[in-house]
């Protein structure tokens, strides 16, 4: 049985300042002790993207510092707050793939792991590119008759909420690949900051809520209507063995208070 970690959305601020009213830093600290004390028999951990807030070098430096904690072996990739040459600088280029991006791959016994980097260039929309799917379908192709795991930042399917315009664009070849490898058990993403589960296109997906404010699953109105809670503070423990895949979305943290709507008005630019 392998058991590894996701955490998603850190959006780690310089030192003295909060991510929309929240200590986000503060909070991954808790995430990194909740997994050392209770997970430490997981083999690794993916930070799912959204590492920092406004992709800045005293960010990624003050996450380099709270990961310096945690006792488990990790993998970074980026989501649509980051900035991936300032990420590179921080924590070195080896850890761009031959794709350019920041993809990897973890081999487990019977499961591989692909994490995949869908920060776009000029969009908060998920992004993959033409050398990122190669990338993928030739993954994908040494773990024939292997079970297959992906994680990445940006939903995949469209959950019938209003961050839909900014989940996955284009997803339909990076389906197909998934497809015709025929065993892809499960694609995890954060993103939404919203804890769902479904099928999209023949594959199983989960998205967890995340370090930081999570959305009230609210499915109907504009953005600036729909109330974001203090809480959960939410890892994904996945559990993958010969019998299938289950992803158990683990609160380290409730406090579901809901926030001052002022400090969500929403701009689809800088979402
Ligand atoms: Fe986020």
């Amino acid at each position: 049985m392998l058991k590894f970690i996701v955490i998603s959305d850190l959006h780690i601020v310089p030192r003295g300042r909060l991510s929309r009213g929240i200590d986000t830093a503060d909070r991954l600290a808790r995430a990194i002790d909740h997994v050392n004390t209770r997970h430490a028999d997981a083999a690794f951990c993916v930070f799912a993207g959204d590492l920092v807030d406004d992709g800045d070098r005293p960010s990624y430096e003050r996450l380099a510092g709270k990961l310096a904690h945690l006792e488990l072996p990790f993998h970074l990739t980026l989501g649509n707050h980051d900035n991936r040459p300032v990420f590179l600088e921080a924590f070195g280029p080896s850890l761009a793939a031959a794709s350019g991006c920041v993809d990897s791959v973890i081999d487990a016994g019977c499961i591989r792991v692909i994490v995949l980097d869908s920060l776009g260039d000029t969009t908060d929309e998920g992004v993959l590119t033409p050398e990122q799917l190669d990338w993928l379908r030739a993954r994908l192709s040494e773990a024939a008759g292997r079970g297959v795991i992906v994680v990445l930042h940006h939903s995949i399917c469209p959950l019938g909420v209003p961050t839909d315009a900014i989940c996955l664009a284009d997803r339909e070849p990076f389906l197909a690949a998934l497809r015709a490898h025929g065993d892809v058990r499960q694609v995890i993403s954060g993103h939404v900051h919203m804890s769902t589960s479904g099928v999209c296109g023949g594959i199983p997906f989960t998205t967890i809520s995340g370090n930081t404010y999570s959305i009230y699953p609210q499915l109907h109105g504009p953005m600036d209507t729909v109330p974001r809670l203090e809480g959960p503070g939410q890892i994904g423990v996945v559990l993958a063995g010969p019998d299938g895949v289950v992803v158990h979305q683990e609160n380290f943290l409730d406090h579901h208070a809901v926030q001052p709507a002022e400090i969500h008005a929403w701009d689809p630019d800088t979402a």
